[in-house]
């Protein structure tokens, strides 16, 4: 019985655990999920590609790492390996939490893990009558939503599935609000309603924590958060180009993760995720920010030789020459003053700002090969793979 690892493109990240499997002597099997026909009927399962059955492969295999990239896929990937009585990691149960940002929310607040405060209107912005007639309900949505947060501290409406920053916009007065309300409209990033959070008062930066979870062991966090920096906009996602440090964890928020994955793993016997957390620092900010502006335009220098490389065709060609490059680039940016520097100011304030610390995202398959492996120090793929032998093992 073997791991099976279920993809859509193969990318860095997949190469990425394939490699790793082969260096902890797994084997591992493969399924393009793209690509296969699942046929159910009178004849049984089916699972087809244009030039292959993959009946075999499924039936050799105990669990699937469940790469999709896409929500959707990625949910129905892993309840149709379920169906067919086999584990998924992460499992249906909690891809259909992680989906969505509100129901990633509700199991965190359940358990008092600290979250921003999020208010969920289940109203569209706009109703299409049968006779074609289009109602407005952005007004009343933006009442109900001041009504719960002073616009003058800022409101991020979000798209409740959205990734990359996609669709999370900031409204700091009503107009503004208003016409952010209008540009949600039900799509497969928010299926239903409007949601709008408090503007959590962080700093420059945000971090993403890893969790994982064995069979028949305790889960664990990960020492070491990767941060994301930068001062362009109020969301620091690597997509929108800001740059990559790491930041020690206190003790306490490593426990609070661990709480935040029991909850989101709810039953299932193992798991990964990485959680996105901000510090609502307030005014506490310990540096003067010129001088952090200064120092993250140096570090985006010395970055530019990691970008130029993350973009080199060679990855797809020669994956190993391509990441001993990328590496050694990557060392050479954590390596200079500037990372060090922005480094401490980041840790100096999640140390002291830990008790304003709040989760507010679960992401059930993150990216990790280029950004998070080498701020940190941590291969995921090593938890993942460990996790899905668990399942086999026990
Ligand atoms: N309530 C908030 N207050 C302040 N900043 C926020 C808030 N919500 C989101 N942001 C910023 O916007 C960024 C993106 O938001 P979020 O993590 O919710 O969604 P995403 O971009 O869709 O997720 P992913 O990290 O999976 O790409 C966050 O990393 C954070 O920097
Ligand atoms: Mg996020």
């Amino acid at each position: 019985m073997s791991i099976a690892l279920l993809y859509e493109r193969s990318e860095n990240d997949e190469t990425g655990i394939k490699l790793t499997a082969q260096q902890l002597g797994i084997d591992l099997a493969f399924i393009p999920f793209r690509k296969i026909a699942f046929s159910i009927g009178k004849d049984g399962f089916g699972a087809k590609t244009k030039g292959k059955d993959y009946i075999k492969t499924l039936d050799d295999t105990k669990v699937v790492l469940n790469r999709a990239q896409s929500k959707n896929r990625r949910l129905h990937a892993s309840y149709i390996i379920e169906t067919i009585g086999k584990k998924a990691i992460n499992s249906s149960q909690v891809e259909f939490v992680c989906y969505s940002k509100l129901r990633t929310l509700l199991n965190l607040y359940k358990v008092g893990i600290p979250i921003p405060k999020t208010v969920f209107v289940p109203c569209d912005a706009t109703d299409i009558m049968k006779s074609g007639k289009e109602i407005h309900n952005e007004k009343d949505i933006a009442d109900l939503f001041e009504q719960e947060f002073p616009i003058s501290t800022g409101i991020v409406v979000k798209a409740d599935a959205g990734t990359h920053g996609k669709m999370i916009m900031l409204s700091k007065d009503r107009d503004k609000l208003e016409a952010n309300i209008k540009k949600i409209k039900p799509s497969i990033i928010n299926p239903i309603g409007v949601v709008a959070q408090e503007l959590v008062q962080k700093w420059f930066y945000d971090l993403r924590i890893i969790v994982s979870k064995e069979k028949g062991k305790e889960p664990v966090c990960y020492h070491t958060a990767m941060a994301r920096a930068g001062f362009k906009d109020f969301r620091t996602n690597t997509f929108l180009g800001n740059l990559v440090f790491h930041s020690r964890l206190p003790l306490r928020v490593q426990e609070l993760a661990i709480k935040s994955g029991k909850a989101l793993g709810q039953d299932t016997e193992a798991w990964i995720f990485a959680l996105d957390a901000m510090v609502n620092v307030g005014n506490n900010k310990d540096a003067d920010e010129e001088s952090i502006k200064n120092q993250l335009d140096l570090a985006t220098q010395a970055w530019a030789p990691v970008q130029k490389i993350k973009t080199d065709q060679e990855s797809l060609t020669n994956f190993q020459a391509w990441n001993k490059k990328l590496e050694t680039a990557f060392n050479t940016y954590k390596d200079t003053s500037v990372y060090e520097n922005v480094n401490r100011i980041i840790e100096e304030s999640v140390d002291k700002n830990q008790r304003d610390l709040v989760f507010h995202e679960s992401n059930s398959c993150p990216e990790f090969w280029e950004n998070t492996r080498l701020a940190t120090g941590l291969n995921v793929a090593v938890p993942l793979l460990k996790s899905a032998q668990s399942l086999i093992d026990n």
